[in-house]
């Protein structure tokens, strides 16, 4: 596996690289939803792409930014052995020369949802996305269905710009009692590890969205949204300062 920290030796790189590429773009932290996606991409390309980049344009709350987690040492050891062959830890000050100057904005589906809550994240987002795309050049690139509305733009941003890389959607690991992996998990406390689990359980349960609401805010979670839409039920939750997200097929 090899590790590249400046663009000019990716742009490189790429340039003669004749194998079938799939790109995994991350912030890093990684767990095994990760290792899943990279685990997708070995299975369906010769080569994987791994970029580990937290992309501060994407934070609408500054805290969120400052604590989220730096766990280089971990993120290369799984990134070995979920068999990525390169990653690629590029920095701000490479990837925006314009300092956010252009930003990539979707106006109806990012105004909803995440975004009614989080002003300016899917902003941030889709603009680092187009960039690493168009950088990585790959073939495939592969995100987790655990930010479904996220995915949804992705792949909306693909077609607008004709972007011809496609877009997989990978299904969501969970662990043991049900709870969507993510990095933000990391932070929770005892004592909220104990709540976590009510999440899912109330979550997929077969209630309204409103009786899924009330049982959660009963639990002690304060609830974001709890809505269906476009076949799919979605929820935010807040358990002390770390938010909780999920999805089902409704
Ligand atoms: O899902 C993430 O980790 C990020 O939003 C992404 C797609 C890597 C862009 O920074």
């Amino acid at each position: 596996m090899q590790i590249i920290k400046s663009l000019a030796e990716w742009q490189a790189l790429r340039k003669n690289l004749r194998h079938s590429l799939g790109f995994v773009p991350t912030m890093g932290n990684l767990h095994p939803g990760h290792a899943s996606l990279l685990q997708a991409s070995a299975r369906e390309n010769e080569c994987t792409l791994l970029s580990i980049f937290i992309n501060p344009t994407q934070f609408n709350n500054q805290d969120d930014f400052q604590n989220y987690p730096q766990t280089l040492a971990q993120d290369l050891a799984l990134a070995e052995e979920s068999k990525a062959d390169y990653v690629l830890l590029p920095t701000y000050e490479e990837l925006y020369p314009d300092n956010y100057h252009y930003q990539i904005s979707e106006l109806e589906l990012s105004q909803t949802l995440e975004g009614a809550f989080r002003p300016g994240h899917f902003t941030g987002m889709l603009t680092v996305v187009l960039k690493l795309s168009n950088l990585a050049e790959a073939q495939r690139a592969y995100f987790g269905e655990k930010d479904y509305q996220q995915l949804q733009l992705i792949r909306g941003l693909s077609q607008a710009f004709f972007i011809k890389t496609q877009i997989i959607g990978c299904p969501i690991i969970r662990n043991e009692f049900g709870l969507a992996l993510s990095s933000r998990n990391n932070r929770l406390t005892p004592e909220q590890w104990r709540q976590a689990p009510y999440f899912p359980a109330i979550f997929h349960s077969k209630q309204s969205c409103a009786e899924i609401s009330a049982q959660l805010e009963e639990k002690g979670f304060k609830v974001d949204y709890v809505e269906e839409g476009q076949g799919r039920r979605l929820a935010a939750v807040w358990l002390g300062d770390i938010r909780l997200i999920d999805n089902i097929s409704a």
